[in-house]
This record gives structure tokens, C-alpha cells and sequence, in this order.
């Protein structure tokens, strides 16, 4: 199975899953595309440290959203994609696009959805005095942060946590879900049923 992964930044999800892949934990996943809307995301250093093919496409390369999709499409079908996880990927996909890879399109959040959608999840949920956070990851519809939940983990916030010390415990767990997520799928066991998704044996 041929993964793609979209990343803007520090690329540490992806880092994991790269980690996962060589230590045969990615079942028949293989990463075979890293894109990313920024040049200079590290990310693709370590995409590139890996030997994994990377693929940059920034907005003003583009004159509209349809175009910028259109040659990430080109691209994707040229890597014969078959999934796409999402890991700090900043830019907002259009319907269009998350309709052609439905059910394909994957996306991890640093907050337990529904709660503290956004840029911001894990700030959002530290102001809010919030005892109990976690990551999320979901199958990505249309709407920003709100596809059938696949797996979460929560994660205490206990009085001596502090908006670092909460980032380095939720940044840890992602690092475990991501990879275990994306196993499941290569495996075939994430069904889809509304807004459920039920894990297979
Ligand atoms: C992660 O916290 C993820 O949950 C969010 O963006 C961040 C990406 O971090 N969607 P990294 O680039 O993988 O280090």
C-alpha cells in the first residue's frame, strides 16, 4: 500500500511513521511521497534523509485552489497513492479533492475532538483549564476536524503541567497513535459506518 504523507512543519509525525515503516511496524505501508506546501519545512529534510521522494507545491505557484489540487492529484496518481495521512499539512483541502479520495484521507489532531478544533488544540485545551486532553485521529470529510473518529488517547494535565510540558506529552502519545492507526488501515480493519469506525479483529 502506497502512503503519501502532507507536512508544513517539523515533521515529527512524520519522523514516526518513517521509524515505524523501518522497524516493519507499518504491516505492507510503505511511504513512498512526502508533500509540503512550504520549501523550507524540515520535514522534508527528513524526508529526504530517508530516500522517501518529496514533492513541494507552494500556494504561489498556483492561481487558484482547483489548480493547486489538480497538480497534487497529477502527482498522487503518478505515485499510485492509496492513502493519504495528513500530519501538520496547512493548508485546508477542497471537498473536491476530499471527495476523490474518500475514506483515503486521514488527519491527526492534538486535542480530543470535538473538543478545541483548530490551529491551536493544544493551547486551546491548556486556557481552558481542561484536566483531561488528548490526540485524535480521524478520517478527514469535508469539514476541518469533524470525520469519523478512528482512534484517541487522552492524556492528563495535571497542576504541574505547563503549555511546554503539556505539548511534549501530547506530541509523545501522537507519535503511538499515529503509526498504530495507520497499521490498521494498511491491514484493512477500519470500517467505516457513519460517523463510527469500527476496528476489525
Ligand atoms: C501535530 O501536533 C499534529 O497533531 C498537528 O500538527 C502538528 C504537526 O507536528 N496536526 P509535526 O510537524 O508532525 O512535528
Amino acid at each position: 500500500m502506497n502512503i503519501a504523507v502532507f507536512a508544513s512543519g517539523k515533521g515529527t509525525n512524520l519522523q514516526s511513521l518513517i521509524d515505524a515503516e523501518k522497524s516493519a511496524n507499518l504491516a505492507e505501508g510503505h511511504i513512498r511521497l512526502v508533500i509540503s506546501d512550504k520549501k523550507d519545512a524540515y520535514a522534508l529534510i527528513r524526508a529526504a534523509k530517508a530516500e522517501i521522494n518529496t514533492f513541494v507545491l507552494e500556494s504561489k505557484e498556483c492561481s487558484s485552489r482547483e489548480e493547486y489540487e489538480k497538480k497534487l492529484m497529477i502527482r498522487l496518481k503518478k505515485e499510485n497513492i492509496d492513502l493519504i495521512v495528513l500530519a501538520g499539512f496547512m493548508r485546508i483541502l477542497s471537498a473536491d479533492f476530499v471527495e476523490a479520495y474518500k475514506g483515503r484521507i486521514i488527519n491527526i489532531h492534538p486535542a480530543l475532538l470535538p473538543s478545541f478544533k483548530g490551529m491551536h488544540g493544544i493551547k486551546d485545551a491548556f486556557d481552558y483549564g481542561v484536566k483531561i486532553t488528548g490526540v485524535t485521529v480521524h478520517f478527514v470529510d469535508k469539514e476541518i476536524d469533524e470525520g469519523p473518529i478512528i482512534l484517541q488517547k487522552s492524556i492528563l494535565v495535571e497542576d504541574h503541567d505547563n503549555l511546554e510540558t503539556l505539548e511534549e506529552k501530547v506530541h509523545k502519545e501522537e507519535h503511538v497513535l499515529y503509526p498504530l492507526v495507520v497499521k490498521l488501515f494498511v491491514e484493512g480493519r477500519l470500517k467505516i459506518e457513519g460517523r463510527k469506525v469500527r476496528i476489525a479483529e
